[in-house]
């Protein structure tokens, strides 16, 4: 066994990349749920809150930087494992010459060979994958059925982990806002509190934790200039 050529494979610089990133994003977010509880439990001083603001800022330049490396990563397993696209897509076969489907949603069932229940986009699969509606994305019947990675896992851990990073890109740019809303439009503050604090628990616990930054939207336990410390902004 060649290790080096294990290890070095084509997928090599766009697998470090992606794989460091998240530990920074996750690192992020680690710190800013540790300064969420602190607040949450009302121990608010300066030193918690700049580290609720370093977090959000962290989380508001590296997770769109994420999912941009994330982007480059499935064009690169588009070139070199195809099979495997075709299953994180749950994308059976294609149709004539027309541009492939994005399938949101669905259960990919490997007996039955085919996508069930499945809310799907026209063309937005070529359009996002090979960035081209004249291109289709490759099917998972073009490959003999031993090849074929298990679409009902990959598809929906692709979607968790897409998903999860969407809320992170989301959260960033909230912070960002909400830290100039505080700061310069109190009235904007609790409109977003409404829509954030059930979105959050409906996104899970865990994350949720690190991505929400309320504390610092909270004008009942706060002085303006304590709450525009604690935003990426202002
Ligand atoms: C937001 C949009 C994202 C996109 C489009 C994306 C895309 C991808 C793709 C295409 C792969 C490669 C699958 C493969 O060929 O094996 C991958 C793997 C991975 N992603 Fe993401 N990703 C995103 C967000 C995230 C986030 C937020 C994290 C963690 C914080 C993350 C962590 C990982 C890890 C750990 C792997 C495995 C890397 C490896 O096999 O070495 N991803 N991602």
């Amino acid at each position: 066994m060649d290790w080096f050529a294990v290890v070095f494979n084509p997928s090599f610089p766009y697998r470090l990349a992606h794989m460091a990133t998240a530990a920074f994003v996750a690192t992020a977010f680690f710190v800013g749920a540790s300064a969420a509880w602190h607040l949450l439990r009302g121990r608010d001083n300066p030193a918690i809150r700049k580290m609720l603001s370093m977090a959000m800022w962290m989380a508001l330049i590296v997770a769109p930087i994420q999912a941009l490396i994330g982007d480059f990563h499935g064009l690169n397993t588009l070139k070199h494992q195809p099979a495997k696209i075709a299953a994180i897509e749950g994308h059976w076969e294609n149709v004539g010459d027309e541009p492939t489907p994005l399938i949101l949603f669905g259960w990919p069932d490997m007996g039955r060979e085919e996508t069930r229940f499945k809310l799907e986009i026209p063309a937005l699969g070529s359009l996002i994958l090979p960035h081209r509606l004249d291109k289709q994305v490759p099917a998972l019947k073009e490959f003999p059925p031993e090849d074929r990675p298990n679409s009902s896992i990959v598809f929906w851990s692709f979607r968790v982990m897409v998903g999860l990073g969407m809320l992170m890109v989301l959260t960033g740019i909230w912070s960002l806002c909400c830290g100039c809303a505080v700061g310069h439009r109190p009235a904007l503050v609790q409109p977003a509190q409404s829509v954030l604090v059930p979105a959050g628990a409906g996104a899970g616990a865990g994350v949720v934790a690190g991505l929400y930054p309320g504390p610092a939207a909270r004008g009942e336990r706060t002085t303006p200039t304590t709450r525009r410390s604690c935003s990426p902004w202002c």
